[in-house]
């Protein structure tokens, strides 16, 4: 099958596309014949050699985690699932060799949901990896709901772009940072206030708009001072979710009673399929998606690592 693989660790130019062995189903898992592959930045950092401490590599790898396409076999142990059905899927496994930039690809059953009828493949690869992420800290670890406020940024960016239509779904009111180019369409997606941190300090706006802090902060970023800042404009028991980070060690943590936490994405079919449901019912928009084709991987992870990518980078793989 075609794919596309690195045999070492290092820049977007280790990134071949070539002829690999299709990879065999396991018991609980499906066989995809992929459509479409999105693209996260944990599949360049990945690529790049970090995390080897919580991810193991069986070279070469094949990337990606997020896909959309049709079974084409069904492991023995798999119930519910039928070769032909259409679905969409986070492989993500802390063990990586057979990603989603192929044209076949091996996922737990456990993993996958029906692909929205109203989404093309490119959109519904789109979905899960950043679909799973914000729901899962903005629901379930930050209890969001109506009356309350948030904080998302980057609000432009895989994440932020899912998040800010799920916060205002849950009835909360949005504060985004993203840059001029981008606040339209982060108003477009609900946000009610929008920071553009290159010419104000959102800390400030924050804490002028909502003396006491937001509810929650969705921290997207990583370093600058931003950790500690997440904690400075966050209410006394409110939460904060970092997407890359452990919280930093402030005694304000305990104090004020803040909850802080490293959200890392879990996939989980069930709640896809629930999410999977709401962009059916136009309850959330579909991501807007940025598309390229297979062979022009190298050039969709220089995109990422320029992180002004906006909505979700996806690779088209085949027309299903
Ligand atoms: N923990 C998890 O499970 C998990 C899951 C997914 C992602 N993540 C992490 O979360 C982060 C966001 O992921 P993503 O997929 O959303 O990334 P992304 O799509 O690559 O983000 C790109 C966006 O970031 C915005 N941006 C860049 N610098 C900014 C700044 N200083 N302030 C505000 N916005 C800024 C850009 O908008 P402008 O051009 O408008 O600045 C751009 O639209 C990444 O670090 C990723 O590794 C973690």
């Amino acid at each position: 099958m075609r794919a596309v693989y690195y045999e070492t660790h290092g820049d977007a130019e280790v990134l071949q596309i070539g002829e690999l062995d299709k990879p065999a189903c396991g018991d609980e898992q499906v066989l995809v014949e992929v459509a479409a592959a999105g693209v996260n930045p944990i599949d360049r950092r990945l690529r790049a050699g970090e995390l080897q401490e919580y991810i193991q590599r069986t070279f070469p790898v094949t990337p990606g985690f997020d896909l959309s396409g049709r079974i084409v076999e069904v492991g023995d142990a798999v119930t519910g699932w039928q070769v032909g059905d259409e679905i969409m899927g986070l492989a993500f496994t802390w063990s990586i060799q057979h990603g989603t930039y192929a044209e076949f690809a091996p996922v737990d059953a456990g993993a996958i949901a029906p692909k929205p009828v109203n989404a093309s493949f490119e959109q519904a690869a789109g979905i899960p990896l950043v679909s799973l992420t914000a729901w899962q800290s903005l629901l379930e670890f930050g209890q969001l709901g109506p009356g309350k406020t948030v904080l998302i940024q980057a609000g432009a960016g895989g994440v932020g772009s899912v998040a800010i239509p799920m916060a205002k779904h849950l009835g909360a009111t949005v504060y985004t940072t993203a840059s001029a180019a981008n606040t339209d369409y982060v108003r477009s997606l609900g946000a009610d206030v929008v920071i553009d941190y290159q010419k104000d300090s959102y800390e400030r706006a924050i804490l002028e708009a909502e003396p006491d802090g937001v509810d929650m902060v969705l921290e997207a970023l990583l370093g600058d001072g931003t950790d500690e800042a997440a904690i400075r404009i966050t209410k006394s028991g409110g939460a904060v979710a970092y997407m890359n980070n452990e919280p930093p060690d402030m005694p304000d943590i305990g104090a004020r009673g803040i909850r802080a936490e490293f959200i890392h994405h879990r996939a989980d079919g069930a709640m896809l399929s629930e999410l999977g449901a709401l962009y059916e019912q136009g309850l959330l928009p579909l991501p807007q998606t940025e598309t390229l084709p297979l062979s022009a991987a190298v050039e969709a992870h220089r995109r990422s690592e320029s992180r002004r990518t906006r909505g979700k980078l996806v690779l088209s793989i085949a027309t299903l």
